[in-house]
């Protein structure tokens, strides 16, 4: 089949490749020129694993090419719109600026049995919105809501074998006709037995801001749990481990720390929350308003945690910030909670040096007042205090005997809970973690 993707970032590109793997004829559109080049040549625009391999797979086919001409989308029968829908500045919304651009830009080469498909999480309403518009142009082509559910770091197997699949279709015949042509694009993984819902425009876009917004409670939650350790003396890695037991719970999502960031958990649940309030019930969502003063509240105690370690004061001291990503093995600094830590401890005065195995340049160019090194080593060269940010691998199996001899004093904050702590202080640290004693 012949398949255009609108917007190749982390989710448009990696669908795009993995849609020419599945066997369907892929042109991806951006309107960024370096990312169209570097995809071009089959090589990857930001980090995630497996996703050169894929690229220069789905390359070796001659069934994918990138451009930033709209106009060879003509003659696609699917389309997919996969740019972005940010925070608006100063707002809770989403900038549906992108998604208009992208929807204006297909309608302009669309077929009369085209299928357009939005990806991108939006406010509901506004595929009904988009759905008029190809209706007041008199236009035969159908829209359909397919939320994508696909996590950093591991976007390629999450498109490739995702574990559900959500269509949201008009009534009726054109429904009909638009869910046939989305299980041709889907067969293989259909044919790997992936549960599929089909159901209403509304519902579709729910459920993807329904899931985070779960996502986003959970980890909250037991956030929340982590400040009542913190009064008590309590740990809460043996109280997740505890209460996660419990097959109704389950210990997923229940790792108390920095909290949740990124592209998608925070503008997610702030737009979710705007949108309830135009339709009149934003008291069902005021929940994720604590939801999400809990999440920034974990930042604030982490430059606490530092300060304390730091004998009150980090004015000039020397701070390791270890990680830059929101979350490991992507190079997404979006929302970072870790390069957020870094921020308010410069500003406060630290001397603060950043180190990431993958988004130092992100991070860079997000904040080219912070300072950056290689790796933890460098960074934690004559620290007063080690902050652990982003849980990447390497980090968590870093070696307290080996940092103690760069580090001015051995102080570490684990952020993310996943630091053995008799360990680090059976090598003479003082070892500090949000929620644990
Ligand atoms: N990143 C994820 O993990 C993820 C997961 C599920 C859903 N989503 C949703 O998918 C959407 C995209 O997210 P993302 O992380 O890929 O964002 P992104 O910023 O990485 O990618 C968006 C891309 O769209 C391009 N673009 C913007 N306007 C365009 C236009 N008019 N025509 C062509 N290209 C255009 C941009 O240049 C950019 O490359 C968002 O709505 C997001 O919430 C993301």
């Amino acid at each position: 089949m012949r398949i255009s993707v609108i917007g190749c970032g982390y989710l448009g590109a990696v669908h795009a490749a993995a849609m020419a793997q599945l066997g369907h004829d892929v042109v991806g559109v951006d309107v960024d020129p370096a990312k169209v080049d570097a995809l071009s040549h089959a090589r990857a625009p930001f980090f995630e694993p497996g996703l050169p391999e894929l690229l220069r797979e789905a390359a070796d086919t001659g069934r994918l090419r990138f451009t930033t001409d709209m106009g060879e989308i003509a003659g696609a029968q699917v389309h997919f719109i996969c740019v972005g829908t940010p925070q608006k500045r100063g707002e809770f919304g989403a900038d549906l600026a992108y998604v208009d651009a992208a929807f204006d830009g297909v309608m302009a080469h669309l077929g009369p049995d085209g299928v357009v498909v939005g990806k991108s999480t939006v406010p509901v309403g506004t595929a009904e919105r988009l759905a008029q518009r190809l209706t007041d142009a008199g236009s035969t082509a159908t829209l359909v809501w397919n939320p994508e559910f696909l996590r950093e770091g591991f976007a390629v197997q999450d498109t490739l074998h995702p574990d559900r699949l959500v269509y949201g279709v008009p009534a009726g015949e054109a429904g009909e006709r638009a869910k046939a042509a989305l299980d041709e694009v889907y067969a293989t993984p259909l044919s790997e037995g992936t549960p599929l819902v089909v159901t209403d425009y509304a519902t579709a876009q729910l459920v993807k801001v329904a899931a985070n917004s779960f996502l986003a409670t959970k980890i909250s939650f037991i956030n929340a749990m982590a400040e009542l350790c913190e009064a008590t003396g309590a740990d809460v890695t043996s109280l997740a481990d505890a209460i996660g037991h419990d097959a109704r719970i389950g210990r997923r999502f229940l790792n108390a720390g920095l909290g949740f960031g990124g592209g998608c958990l925070p503008k997610d649940i702030r737009a979710f929350m705007a949108r309830a309030g135009e339709l009149g019930v934003d008291q069902a969502l005021s929940f994720l308003r604590e939801v999400d003063s809990i999440n920034m509240r974990r930042r604030v105690r982490m430059v606490d945690l530092a300060r304390e370690v730091c004998d009150g004061s980090i004015v000039g001291r020397r701070v390791a910030v270890l990680g830059a990503s929101f979350k490991p093995d992507s190079d997404d600094v979006r929302d970072s909670p870790a390069l957020s830590v870094a921020a308010q401890m410069q500003l406060q005065g630290a001397r603060v040096v950043v180190t990431d195995p993958q988004a130092i340049d992100n991070a860079r160019a997000k904040w080219p007042d912070l300072s950056f090194a290689e790796t933890a080593e460098e960074a934690a060269t004559d620290a007063d205090v080690v902050l652990l940010a982003t849980e990447w691998t390497e980090y968590r199996e870093l070696n307290p005997e080996k940092l103690a001899t760069v580090v001015r004093s051995r102080n570490i904050v684990d952020g993310r809970n996943v630091l053995d702590p008799a360990t680090w202080r059976a090598a003479g640290w003082t070892y500090r973690a949000l929620g644990r004693p």
